[in-house]
Parts: C-alpha cells; structure tokens; sequence
C-alpha cells in the first residue's frame, strides 16, 4: 500500500513515516520545507532503513499534486502539513486561511480525480475551544479563540461536505492533544525554528543552556497547583494512531473523528518536576501573567479512539519527558 503522506519531514509527521515503514507501508513525502529539514528525510530511511520518495513541493500548488497522483498510485494520504502557530495566525490571518485551506481543497480535488479517496487528516483539540466539561468527547460543542483553531474546525467541515457529497470517501479526523517526546533513536523530533512557543520545546532549550530561563503563564488557574493543564502524549504513540487510522479507512467508509490523547493531565509544574527528575537537572523557571488565550485545563477522553481504532497510549510522562531531551542532546552533538 502506497501512503502519500503531505507534511511528511514535520514533527508528526516524520514520526508517521517512520511508523507507517516498520509497518510495510509504501511512502511517498510531499513537504516544501517551510518549518522543516532535508535532513529529517535521511533519518527517517536511517532509522527504518527503507527507501522513501520524496517531493519538495507545495500542496497549495495544484499542478505539483497532481502530478504526484499521476507518477504514483496513491492508495491513501495523510494529510499534516499546514501552519500550526497560533500567536502568528492572529498577526497573519490571510496567510493561514489561504495556507491551510486551498492545500486541503486541492489535495481533496486530486484524490476525487484520482479515485483516492481514503483520508487522515491532521486536526486538534484546539476544535473544542474552552470545553465547558472534562474530560473531552468527540462529540462537544465545537469552537475556536484564533484563525489556527479555526482553519483546522473549517477543514474539518470541508472534510465532511465532501463526505456528503461522495459517500465513497473513508475519512478520520484525528484531534490531537499536546504531543512531546521524540524517536527512541534520538534522530527525530521536535527543533522549532526561533524562541518556542509550546512548553516542552522551551523546557529542554533552558535544560541545554540555549534560553535562560522558563516562564511559567500564570499560577492562579483553578487547576490541581494553578498552573495550566494538558493532556501531553508521546509523538510515538500519536503516530501509531494515524497506523490505526488509516487501517479503518481500509475496512469502512465514512467520516470519524477521534481524539488522540492519554486521557490525564498534568500541571506546568509536574511537567518541570518531573523533567527534572528524569534527566537529572535544574530548570530555572519564574511565574509570571497568564498568556492571553490561554485555558485552564484540556485533557481528552480516549474512549472512542480505544474501541473503535483500538488504539491507546503506552508511554507515559517519563518517557515524554526523558525522550524530548534526549532529541536535544542527540542533535546538538552533531
Ligand atoms: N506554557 C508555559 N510557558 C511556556 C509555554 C507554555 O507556562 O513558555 C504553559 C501554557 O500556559 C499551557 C501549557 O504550558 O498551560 C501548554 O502550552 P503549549 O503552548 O505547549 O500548548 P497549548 O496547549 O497552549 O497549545 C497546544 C498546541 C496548539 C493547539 C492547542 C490545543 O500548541 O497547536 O494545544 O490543542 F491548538
């Protein structure tokens, strides 16, 4: 079976490809480098030693896709690539919606042509907004704070006009909740381009000596210590989720969304203790304003993702934790 999978070079995205080879799948990459690295496609053949082929195009240019379609029988696409920031989509709505839109049409357009019509796609629980009830279902009202949040909820709905439309298309939704950790290899993870945003990133760059110090957004949330809380699941356990997802595309049509989370969640300051505890170090860290947009607390139910893809989490903070760091100390040393 011939994956193309778009966003392949990316943090989720590589550790899809990664999975999607050790299970004997085909994979064909389709990335344009803007928050990624060449070299990412020699770790993936390094760690898997298989053969990989790769386009470095943009999926926003229809012509490139489909051409791919044309040189490949494609049997189904994981579609990750897209922008993710949430600060910058507020500064560059235009950019985000055009980004994250028409790659989606386009690659939707293609499949149709192509008769390819089994689908992952790449979505978050940023779709739940600020849920007023925990721990999150699949079916909760649906509402975003910023355009990122919102081009993922307008995707989503694309996603199911088109399964209307076409009741041969087999589609999974994957909500995700705040993937960390890296390959066991240490070969691949998570590098973000400038200061991070997300807090595991900014963790191990004050671990390595790159940032001074961690701040900590705001301490008087009505969470377990005051500080905000996630649901944070291993990258490799998210990737084995799309394995499972794209399986079911292979057995039924429709259109099914399923959180990928853990089901727990952890506060700021366990996630800084127990960094500390398995790396054995000091994270300097002051508190200080909550981050305007921010939630007090996330965290997903499983449930669905469990019966229906019979798929769970296996890795636990730990190894979060211990992984994320090791990437670290693995690519500084090249
Ligand atoms: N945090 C800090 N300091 C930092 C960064 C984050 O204290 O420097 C805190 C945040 O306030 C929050 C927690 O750490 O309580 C997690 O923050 P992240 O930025 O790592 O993740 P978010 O939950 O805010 O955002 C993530 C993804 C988004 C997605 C969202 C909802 O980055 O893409 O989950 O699913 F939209």
């Amino acid at each position: 079976m011939k994956i193309l999978v778009t966003g392949g070079l990316g943090f989720i995205g590589s550790h899809t490809c990664v999975e999607l080879l050790d299970n004997d799948y085909e994979v064909v990459i389709v990335d344009n480098l803007s928050n990624s690295n060449i070299d990412v496609l020699d770790k993936i053949k390094k760690i898997t030693g298989k053969q990989v082929q790769f386009y470095q195009e943009d999926v926003c240019n229809y012509m490139a896709i489909d051409e791919i379609f044309k040189e490949n029988k494609i049997d189904a696409v994981i579609h990750f690539a897209g922008y993710k920031a949430v600060g910058e989509s507020v500064e560059k709505p235009i950019m985000y919606y055009e980004n994250n839109l028409v790659s989606t049409l386009n690659l939707c357009k293609a499949m149709q042509k192509y008769n390819c019509k089994k689908l992952v796609f790449s979505s978050s629980a940023t779709v739940y907004g600020s849920p007023k009830e925990l721990p999150i279902k699949e079916d909760f009202a649906l509402q975003t704070t910023n355009p990122y949040g919102t081009t993922k909820l307008m995707n989503e709905m694309i996603l199911e006009d088109i399964y209307k439309s076409d009741p041969d298309f087999s589609i999974i939704v994957l909500r995700y909740f705040n993937p960390i950790g890296s390959h066991s290899s240490g070969l691949i993870g998570e590098n973000p381009k400038g200061i991070p945003n997300n807090l595991m990133p900014y963790i191990v760059r004050v671990a390595s000596g790159e940032l001074e110090c961690l701040n900590v957004f705001g301490s008087d949330y009505d969470t377990k210590d005051g500080t905000g809380v996630r649901d944070y699941i291993h990258v490799v356990d998210l990737a084995n989720g799309h394995i499972k997802a794209i399986e079911k595309t292979f057995k039924d049509k429709g259109i099914h969304y399923y959180n990928l989370g853990t089901g727990n969640g952890y506060s700021v300051l366990e996630i800084i203790k127990t960094f500390e505890e398995v790396n054995n170090l000091k994270i300097n860290y002051k508190i200080v304003e909550r981050r305007p947009g921010d939630i007090a607390a996330c965290y997903a139910d499983p449930a669905k993702a469990l019966e229906e893809l019979n798929w769970e989490a296996k890795l636990g903070i730990e190894e979060m934790c211990r992984d994320s760091y090791n990437y670290i100390l693995n690519s500084n040393k090249e």
